[in-house]
């Protein structure tokens, strides 16, 4: 079922996922890597670096309004310390900071590499990230300030989506326009995903902040758009990294090519339908709820086809997540993609929405998706494409396993606690016999569970930013070679497989 293998010269280069992946590469591979990573170098590190501090940012707020949560008084006085503006906060922080950002960088580096072309106006992706950051700084001050658009996911004041939003433009002009000089003629899924969600994001984002809306059609705009941008903007990018990174240090095409056409084409035409499932219950008229409903079960074809596609990849190799750490989150962001995204299609039966609607459990499965399949896939990559665009290496195994394990038993403990919460809290909701004081009662050790899951992420997060912040500036033992979590057996990972090959030879890989 794997794709064909192409026909191939010296300039055009090997669709990723071919065959002949590994030792049918064109001569002069080595010296386009490194002519792409040497273009993508600046704007890739501005949005990571950007991404990074954004992810500390909003880890400061998470643990604020977790606490917050279980201990209601604690810094109740100061008004932008409140839960009702670090809540947004936090959110905005997450979303349009840490992972939009790192999201860009990573969708910069793998333009170039999949399309086998250095990243044109790299000048205007700067400025790009200058604007977009400008635009967060308005927001989240804007926020703690008490200027909400009182919008769910698009909190922040309109001034900061008038930077966010022409900044996302620049980053799909600059890479758009590089389409027409690639030196592939075959565009591999990943393109396919970031093409698409380039011109998608923008319009969403547009669309909902029209001031046009009142009442029932606002809420139901509202819900659209906070669906699409984990379904259209998140996702995509999400799934184009683990499409090229789980088949890159695996050493095997993608199982089915054509499969994963099959995916990209229903997620274009489900997702978009689904948002409203979280009305149900609400005043939109009914049909729309049920049709919401009917597609929100249609993303089953979707989600079984790339899980197929990237379980059957994964597992023909898996014994390398024992020593990659790029595969290693990534297949653990994939596994999570897999998992949210059929209870997701399960979840808007009205008959579960009784008991779990307006409960923890909602939030659990959020971070099911934003955290563990969208933010574990963003740092394998940067696990894997940092040492390409700074050619060092990563400071210390130890630490990657250290800020492995704390984010991925962090949020583990998160989300089953929120769940088994979520699902009791609604229970107990649904009693009327029981007082409302109880149902909070009842929840507080699972919300003390979320706090300690969230200390634990952020010992995950300071490491990983710790160990960016090395690299960056080529701190830490010379590279001697590719660092894994423990050295692999010999010829476990060859030449061009991706597993790690010695930074002298990295633009090999
Ligand atoms: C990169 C990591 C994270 C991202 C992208 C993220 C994103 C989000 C999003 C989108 C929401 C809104 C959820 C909804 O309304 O359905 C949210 C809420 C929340 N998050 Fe996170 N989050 C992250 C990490 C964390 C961590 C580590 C903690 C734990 C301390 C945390 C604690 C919270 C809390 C307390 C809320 C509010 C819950 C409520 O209103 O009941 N988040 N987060």
């Amino acid at each position: 079922m794997s794709q064909p293998a192409p026909s191939l010269t010296t300039t055009e280069a090997v669709p990723l996922g071919s065959p002949s992946l590994s030792d049918a590469v064109p001569v002069d591979a080595a010296s386009w890597r490194r002519r792409v990573d040497a273009s993508a170098r600046l704007p890739v590190l501005a949005y990571v670096l950007s991404g990074v501090v954004w992810l500390l940012v909003g880890t400061v707020f998470a643990l604020l309004a977790s606490f917050k949560l279980h201990e209601a008084d604690w810094l109740g006085e100061t008004a932008a310390l409140t839960f009702g503006r670090v809540r947004p906060a936090h959110l905005a922080t997450m979303i349009y900071g840490w992972l939009s950002m790192v999201d860009v960088g990573i969708m910069i580096w793998l333009w170039g590499r999949l399309l086998k072309t250095e990243v044109r106006h790299p000048w205007v992706l700067l400025a790009s990230c200058a604007l977009w950051n400008v635009g967060m700084v308005v927001g989240t001050v804007g926020l703690l300030a008490g200027f909400s658009t009182g919008v769910e996911w698009v909190e922040m004041p309109v001034a900061a989506f008038f930077c966010i939003v022409p900044a996302l433009g620049l980053v799909a002009f600059a890479l758009l326009s590089s389409l027409g000089r690639r030196r592939v003629r075959h565009l591999y899924i990943s393109v396919w995903y970031l093409g698409a969600c380039m011109l998608w994001t923008p319009i969403l984002l547009v669309a909902v902040l029209l001031p046009i809306y009142s009442g029932v059609p606002h809420a139901t705009v509202n819900w659209w758009f906070a669906h699409n941008i984990l379904g259209l903007w998140l996702t995509p990018v999400g799934l184009a990294a683990a499409y090229y990174f789980i088949p890159k240090v695996v050493g095997r095409p993608v199982y089915s090519y054509h499969l994963s056409y099959l995916g990209f084409w229903t997620l274009a035409l489900f997702y978009n339908w689904a948002g409203v499932h979280h009305l149900v219950g609400g005043p939109p008229p009914q049909w729309l709820v049920t049709v919401s409903i009917v597609f929100s079960v249609m993303m089953i074809i979707p989600v079984l086809v790339v899980a197929v596609n990237h379980h059957m990849t994964a597992f023909a190799r898996i014994r390398r997540v024992l020593y990659s750490p790029t595969l290693r989150f990534v297949v653990f962001g994939a596994m999570s993609y897999t998992v949210v995204s059929l209870q997701g299609a399960l979840m808007p039966f009205r008959s579960l929405m009784e008991v779990t609607h307006f409960t923890h459990h909602t939030i659990a499965h959020s971070h099911l998706g934003v955290y563990a399949f969208a933010t574990m896939v963003a740092f394998g990559s940067v696990y894997y494409l940092l040492p390409r665009v700074t050619g060092w290496e990563w400071a210390s195994r130890r630490l990657i396993a250290l800020h492995f394990w704390t984010t991925g038993l962090g949020i583990g403990m998160y989300v089953v606690g929120l769940t088994v919460g979520g699902i009791q809290q609604g229970l107990l909701m649904n009693d009327a016999s029981v007082p409302f004081l109880d149902v909070v009662i009842a929840t507080k050790p699972w919300l003390w569970s979320r706090s300690i899951a969230g200390v634990l992420i952020t010992v995950g997060h300071l490491t990983f930013a710790w160990l960016v912040w090395q690299i960056v500036r080529h701190r830490g033992p010379a590279p001697d070679g590719p660092v894994y979590f423990r050295p692999p057996p010999t010829g476990l990972f060859g030449r061009g497989d991706g597993g790690r090959a010695p930074v002298a030879d990295s633009s090999l890989l």
